[in-house]
Formats: C-alpha cells, structure tokens, sequence
C-alpha cells in the first residue's frame, strides 16, 4: 500500500501475543494488508503449551513480526496511526510481552492504542471481508483455550449464551490425542486419521451439563477408562484401531458441540450461524455447520484458516471498531488471564 503521512486512511497495526503465537497485522480502511504469524514449535515436544516458554519466545518475536507485517505491507514504523492489542484473556506473560510492547510503541510514536478482547476478536473475523453474515448471528467460538457460543447484536454488541465449565473443545481434541500417543496439538492429527476411520466404531459419553454450556471432563475420564479396558485385553488395541478411535472421539466432540449450537438456534431463533477458532479448522465440524444451517434454512459461515487460529488481522479488526467508538487504551490498563 502508499505510504501516507496524513490521518485520512487509518493505519492500524494490530498485535496478538496471548498464548503461543506472535502476531502482527497492518488494517487500513477495513483491508487487511499483512498478517504475520510466528509460530513456536518448542511447545510440541511438551504436549502442551509451556508458559514459561511461550513468553520468552514472544519477547524474541515480536520485533522482527512486527517489521515483516510492516515490509509486507509496503509501510514504515511512522506511518502508523494507532495500535490494537490483545488485553485477554490468555497466559499472563506472553500478553504482557505484546501489551507492554504496545504501550511503549504507543508512547514512542505519540499515537493510541486500544485494548482488544481476544475472543470477541475471534468471533469478528467473520466481518472482515468474503461473506459477511448479516446480524444478529450466533458463533460457536472453539479453539485451544475456549468454547463459547457466541450471540452478536447489532453495533457487533456480544452475548456469551454459553460456555464451557471445564475443559476446551481444543483441548479435548489435544488431551484425546495424547492418549492415542499422537503428537501435539493432535487435533488436526485426529482430524486427518478420521477420514480413514469408522465414527460409529466406538461410542463415548457425550457430557450433558444443560442449558448452553458444555462440559469436556468426563469425555475425557470416558476415553480414559475405555482404552485402559481394551489395552489390559489386547496391548495393540490402540494401534490397531486408531483411524476408528479419532473419527470415533472426533464425531462425538462435533454432534455435541452442534447439538449445543441447535439448541441456541432453537432457544433465539437466529438462524446465521458460524463457527471461529482453530478447531473451526475440523472438517467435520464445517459439514456439520453447513448441514446444520441448511436444516433451519439459515446460512453457514466458515472464517479463512488464516483467520481460524489465533493472528493479529482480527485484533487489528476488532481494534478498528473500538477506535471509530473512541475507546482508547491508557496507560494504567493491565492484561487479564479470565474473562
Ligand atoms: O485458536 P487456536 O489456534 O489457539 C488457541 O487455543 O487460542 O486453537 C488451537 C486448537 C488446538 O487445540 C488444536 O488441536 C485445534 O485448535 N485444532 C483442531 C484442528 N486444527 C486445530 N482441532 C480439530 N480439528 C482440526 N482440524
Ligand atoms: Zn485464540
């Protein structure tokens, strides 16, 4: 894009750093000209994310993204007019790598910053660009560390309908896959031996918590219990068994996760549903969205998979609309951890 050094095209810059990703983006005029990710692998050989880890890695990564978001967008560091940052919920010191990099950078430059929700963020990609979904919409946000059905109103005004009171639907996928012996994150893993896999193979029990919140601990217990039984009998049970196995967890995690969404399309009758977050990646999970909306005869919005998991063009979107309110960030402000 042009370089400008007048205030009549807004240069965002957007900066996601809540769990183990490092994120930058450059918006102007609601376009997204760059979004850069910087992963960490090290987490891998854990099993999980290391928050000691995760922030060191963050204070290693956050300059050089954000100088690739700026190249890739053909900018310099003073063409900026403001910054969006995640303010949480995530792990305390990778946000305060980003927050405190932005608060800085926003004293430095003499520009402001706004505080962005991370989750709200998630469930705004759908209003970025491609096929915007007309209000109100119901969003099933589903990703490592949340699972949340998500109602937005108009003036993008969000409503937790429900969520979830244990586990992630992100981290049932993962700690499923762990005691598969699948690396991780194995939701992706699961979701490739699935489609050579049988989903009616095995059945497990499919939590039932009442109204719209979900619950994942006792899949997990279930799980648990059933592969101790069957490897006490035959000690390759899982090997031999483990494309049935993940279509098997697989299905029962999606028909509960949609089963909620169709109660929540039931109880509002708002019948424009999508779903957000990395495991809005889940194939199964997109079939079943798009068969489900055909059944209420609404649409189905699936986001980008750049947009699906954790990345700074959605803080800087979601930024953008906290800046046109004018609620600028200060200096005072602090990170949190839970919503
Ligand atoms: O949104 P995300 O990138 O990070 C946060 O947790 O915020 O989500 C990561 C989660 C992991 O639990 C990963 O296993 C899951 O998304 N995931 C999937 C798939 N791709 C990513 N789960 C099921 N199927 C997939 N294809
Ligand atoms: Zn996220």
């Amino acid at each position: 894009m042009e370089s400008t050094n007048n205030n009549s095209h807004k240069i965002i810059l957007g900066i996601e750093s809540s769990c183990d990703d490092t994120s930058a983006s450059i918006l102007c005029d609601s376009k997204i000209y760059s979004n850069v990710i910087a992963s960490q692998k090290i987490h891998e050989e854990f099993g999980g994310v290391v928050p000691e880890w995760a922030s060191r890695k963050h204070q290693k990564n956050i300059l050089p993204t954000v100088h690739l978001a700026l190249k890739k967008a053909n900018l310099k560091l003073q063409d900026i007019n403001a910054i969006a940052c995640t303010q949480g919920p995530g792990l305390m010191g990778s946000l305060l790598v980003g927050h405190t990099f932005v608060k800085g950078l926003s004293m430095a430059l003499n520009i402001p910053f706004v505080n962005v929700d991370h989750i709200d963020a998630h469930v705004l990609v759908h209003f970025i660009d491609g096929d915007i979904p007309p209000l109100p919409f119901l969003c099933l946000l589903v990703s490592g560390g949340h699972t949340q059905i998500v109602l937005v109103q108009e003036n993008y005004e969000m409503q937790i309908l429900g969520k979830t009171i244990d586990d992630a639907a992100g981290e049932a996928f993962d700690k499923a896959g762990k005691m598969l012996g699948l690396p991780y994150p194995s939701g992706p893993i699961i979701d490739q031996l699935a489609s050579q896999g049988n989903p009616g193979a095995f059945s497990f029990n499919i939590p039932n918590v009442g109204d719209l919140n979900f619950s994942f601990s006792g899949l997990k217990t279930s799980i648990l219990y059933f592969l101790q039984k069957e490897v006490k009998k035959n000690a390759d049970f899982i090997n031999s068994n483990k494309n049935d196995l993940c279509a098997s967890i697989q299905y029962t995690i999606v028909s509960y996760l949609v089963s909620q969404l169709e109660k929540a399309i039931i109880e509002t009758g708002v019948k424009n549903i999508g779903i957000a977050g990395g495991v809005a990646a889940n194939s199964a999970l997109r079939n079943k969205l798009v068969e489900l909306a055909n059944k209420h005869k609404g649409g189905a919005f699936i986001p980008k998979f750049e947009y699906c998991t954790d990345n700074a063009a959605m803080i800087a979107f979601a930024g953008k609309i906290k800046f046109d309110q004018e609620k600028f960030g200060t200096l005072t402000d602090v990170c949190f951890t839970k919503k």
